[in-house]
């Protein structure tokens, strides 16, 4: 793909909008759960930071770095948990932040990972959804929007690492 000029798509007036609905959802599930809130890096560094400003009841932060090669931690097929988790999960109630849902591969493997450490629940909330690719079934309890199958950058997201401080969502192609 050669890119072209990033067209926007949600402005970031549609995703501040969108997130506090969303903050309110989980607020109404998690408010007196302390929850630990697991953002997927690189993608859902920004989308996150937005999140957890708009849950104003007590949870914790934590990330992970995921590989689809290389040598890693533990791994589910393909994907690779690049260095343990620091907080443990047995107990917790989790939600996993991601940017966005492509063939759901990658979270399907997280989620088998984290699994196994016996959370007390286990959620995903996704920026971005693009239900067109999906390969394996997957569940995204809190969506922001659903998007064609087109590759977007901006607002985190990348394309070979530039673009993630667009502060809207654009799309590269026309
Ligand atoms: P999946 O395993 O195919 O669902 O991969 C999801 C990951 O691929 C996301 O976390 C993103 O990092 C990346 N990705 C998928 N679609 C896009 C896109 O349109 N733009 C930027 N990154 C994307
Ligand atoms: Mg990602």
């Amino acid at each position: 793909m050669s890119p072209g000029k990033p067209q926007i798509l949600f402005t970031r007036s549609d995703i501040e909008e969108r997130i506090g609905q969303l903050g309110a959802e989980i607020g109404r599930e998690y408010r007196d759960k302390n929850p630990l809130v697991i953002g997927v890096l690189k993608g859902s560094f920004v989308f996150m930071s937005d999140l957890v400003r708009r849950l104003d009841f007590p949870l914790e932060i934590e990330f992970v770095r995921l590989s689809s090669y290389g040598s890693g931690q533990e791994t589910c097929g393909k994907v690779k948990m690049l260095s343990p988790l620091c907080t443990p999960v047995k107990d917790r109630h989790v939600l996993v932040v991601e940017d966005i849902v492509d063939t759901g591969i990658t979270l399907n493997c997280l989620f088998d990972i984290l699994r196994k450490e016996k959370p007390a629940s286990l959620r995903l909330c996704a920026l971005l959804d693009k239900p067109s690719r999906r390969r394996v079934p997957l569940t995204i309890d809190y969506l922001g929007m659903t998007v064609p199958d087109k590759f977007l950058v901006g607002y985190g997201l990348d394309y070979d690492e530039k673009y993630r401080n667009l502060p809207d969502v654009c799309c590269l192609e026309d």
